[in-house]
């Protein structure tokens, strides 16, 4: 708990530019990992990320997207979907971005318990932001009355990982997969289906390097794109290793 109550993330998440972050990870600003088949283009396996959850989000739904980041996901649910899209970010700068697009969003520190979440939503969606928080457990029970599913995708560590939890510049904590199994249960969500997607997501590594070397070149990028440099080139130096040690979990729950 201590060293989340040191670390600035909203500052993280706000101090660089919306057009630095586009130059990197898109003109639509997904800050999650892609699925791709092949060779697709960045934008492309981005949103084929979202469109994979599509089968479990009735069209029309009310869905309160924690986490949302600068809108991407949100603004597909709303523009393919249909959806009523309630977003929460922690963000100064994201929530900014998002009201400038015309979204519904809360600026809200989702760990202290606190703070009152919205309810009378249909499903919560929430695309790799659960390993910032600390307490996992408390906040997916929090969640349980605002909606009947959950949709989470999340970076986990294998089970037999013996590394360093604490990562991306101190901002994330990761649990194995098994603990977020156990998170999910405990606090009262029932697993429809879970699968390991990240043997489909490695391409965003060398997309979104590509992207850094053109706009840094042998510079080191500032801030939190400092943090993902470090990342990448971290998977990129053995990926399937790299992949097996971090399981990136999606998880249907109700
Ligand atoms: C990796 S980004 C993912 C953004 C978005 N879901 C997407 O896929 O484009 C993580 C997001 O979680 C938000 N976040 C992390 N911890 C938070 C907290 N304690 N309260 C509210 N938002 C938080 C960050 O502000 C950021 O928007």
């Amino acid at each position: 708990m201590n060293e989340k109550a040191k670390f600035d993330l909203d500052r993280f998440y706000s101090n660089e530019s919306v057009d630095k972050w586009k130059q990197i990870i898109g003109k639509d600003l997904h800050y999650h990992f892609g699925y791709f088949h092949g060779s697709e283009d960045l934008e492309t396996g981005l949103k084929q990320t979202v469109r994979n959850f599509y089968p479990h989000i009735t069209l029309g739904s009310r869905i309160l997207d924690i986490g949302c980041g600068w809108g991407g996901p949100a603004k597909m649910l709303i523009e393919e979907q249909d959806c009523l899209v309630t977003g929460i970010t922690l963000s100064t700068a994201q929530i900014e971005y998002c009201q400038h697009l015309g979204l519904n969003v809360w600026q809200q520190d989702l760990e202290q318990e606190q703070n009152e979440l919205p309810n009378d939503y249909d499903v919560i969606f929430s695309l790799e932001m659960i390993s910032h928080i600390r307490n996992k457990t408390q906040l997916l029970h929090r969640l349980r009355s605002s909606a009947s599913r959950l949709i989470l995708s999340e970076n986990c560590v294998a089970d037999d990982f013996s590394g360093d939890r604490i990562t991306f510049g101190g901002s994330m904590v990761f649990c194995t997969v098994s603990e977020l199994i156990h998170a999910v249960e405990t606090a009262g969500w029932k697993i429809q289906s879970i699968q390991n997607r990240r043997f489909y997501s490695l391409r965003t590594f060398a997309l979104w390097k590509k992207n850094l070397d053109r706009v840094y070149g042998k510079h080191q990028p500032p801030g939190q794109l400092e943090s993902l440099h470090r990342l990448i080139d971290a998977a990129l130096s053995s990926p399937i290793s790299w992949g097996h040690s971090f399981p990136l979990i999606d998880i249907i729950a109700t």
